[in-house]
């Protein structure tokens, strides 16, 4: 698609998917023709959402400067990599806590033993909310990045009912958490209504959950394919930082993006409308071969190293510090307790079921 289509208009979901690097890096910084907000003001006049759905559709995520920067400004000092850096203790408490219970059997699922609780535990401490509702969160993140409108929809119900009922306590009772800091925030003196906490809470908890999860079970795919690149990171730790840069550019753990055209404009050789809807596939654009020499080659030697895995511009991802830091004290500790990882390759593999987030269900080593 690259080569022969690289700008390709979907008939079915009535989008434009873009492939190339350099067209996606244009549409993630242009915010001012491609916009994050109109994406969800479509979604809002969806009849199946109720008025205060609506309301809440519009988080962190989904709304574009000036109020994004104010949004953001938020909750940018509790993701800084300074502030991040000082969970270092309790991720590798939680790492190696997940591994004792397992460490005997000789056998673990990195997903359900590890790379699922890990990223969970983590974000619900620090939104402070009950580790122990993890199976719950689970299954609502699982639903929200489903390819099923109405499983989605059901599943953010359930959250913002959850929420609402931590957010009164709170409120009454505040705690040392960000659920508290957000409450107690105010924006040109005005509180988060509502609907934006609401809408906070589940970013966080969503945006969290289901792509470091990946990222971490990612890693793994990429080892089996080149089971040596283990053995260099345990003689190197220095090597785990740019193994993990690699397999966020060889395996994204979110494929796509979504904006809406908000002014006439064109891409490529294609004009496109206002109104209608691009894709940047971020999945594709780290693998461009015009950016990315032998992109198909898994490489962690490979410098520079510019992969779009965690976006670009105002919107990159807030959680890059955290995502990364977990990954590396999970490979970290992996590597150093486990001293022979290899897949079980009796086990079919089988792909999370969702447009844009990729990874397996399970991974059994
Ligand atoms: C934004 C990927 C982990 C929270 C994004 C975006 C991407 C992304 C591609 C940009 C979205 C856009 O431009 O529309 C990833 C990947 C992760 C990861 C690949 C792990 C490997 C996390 C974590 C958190 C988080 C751990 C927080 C707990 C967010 C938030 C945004 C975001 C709040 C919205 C930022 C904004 O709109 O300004 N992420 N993410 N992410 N991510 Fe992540």
């Amino acid at each position: 698609m690259r080569e022969e289509h690289p700008v390709n208009y979907n008939e079915e979901e009535k989008l434009w998917v873009v492939f190339r690097y350099d067209d996606v890096l244009r549409i993630v910084n242009d915010y001012n023709t491609f916009s994050s907000e109109r994406v969800f003001a479509r979604r809002r006049q969806d009849e199946q959402l109720t008025e205060e759905e609506r309301e809440a559709a519009r988080s962190l995520l989904s709304t574009d400067p000036p109020r994004h920067k104010q949004l953001r400004n938020l909750i940018s000092q509790a993701f800084t990599p300074r502030s991040i850096a000082q969970l270092t203790p309790r991720i590798t408490e939680i790492v190696n806590e997940r591994l004792d219970l397992v460490i005997d059997q000789g056998r673990m699922d990195v997903v359900s033993d590890l790379s699922y609780p890990l990223p969970v535990i983590v974000i619900s401490e620090m939104l402070g909310i009950p580790t122990s509702d993890r199976d719950q969160f689970k299954r609502w993140s699982d639903a929200i990045v489903s390819p099923h409108e109405e499983e989605a929809i059901q599943a953010s119900r359930e959250m913002r009912s959850y929420f609402k009922g931590i957010i009164d306590q709170r409120r009454k009772q505040p705690k040392n958490d960000l659920i508290s800091d957000l409450i107690a925030s105010q924006i040109d003196g005005q509180h988060l209504t509502e609907p934006e906490l609401l809408s906070f809470c589940i970013l966080l908890l969503v945006a969290g959950n289901e792509t470091t999860t990946n990222l971490i079970g990612n890693a793994f795919l990429c080892f089996d394919e080149q089971p040596e690149v283990m053995d260099q990171m345990r003689a190197d730790q220095s090597l785990i930082p740019l193994a993990i840069e690699e397999v966020l550019r060889y395996r994204s753990p979110v494929q796509l993006l979504v904006r809406a055209v908000a002014k006439d404009t064109q891409i490529g050789d294609q004009a496109i409308q206002a109104g209608e809807v691009v894709v940047p596939c971020l999945g594709s654009a780290n693998r461009d071969e015009a950016q990315f020499p032998h992109s198909d080659v898994f490489d962690i030697s490979r410098t520079p190293n510019r992969h779009v895995a965690f976006g670009h511009g105002i919107h990159f991802c807030i959680g890059a510090p955290l995502a990364r830091i977990e990954t590396k004290i999970a490979l970290t500790i992996m590597l150093e307790r486990l001293t022979n990882i290899r897949r079980v390759r009796e086990i079919e593999l089988e792909p999370i079921k969702s447009t844009f987030v990729y990874g397996v269900k399970h991974l059994p080593v």
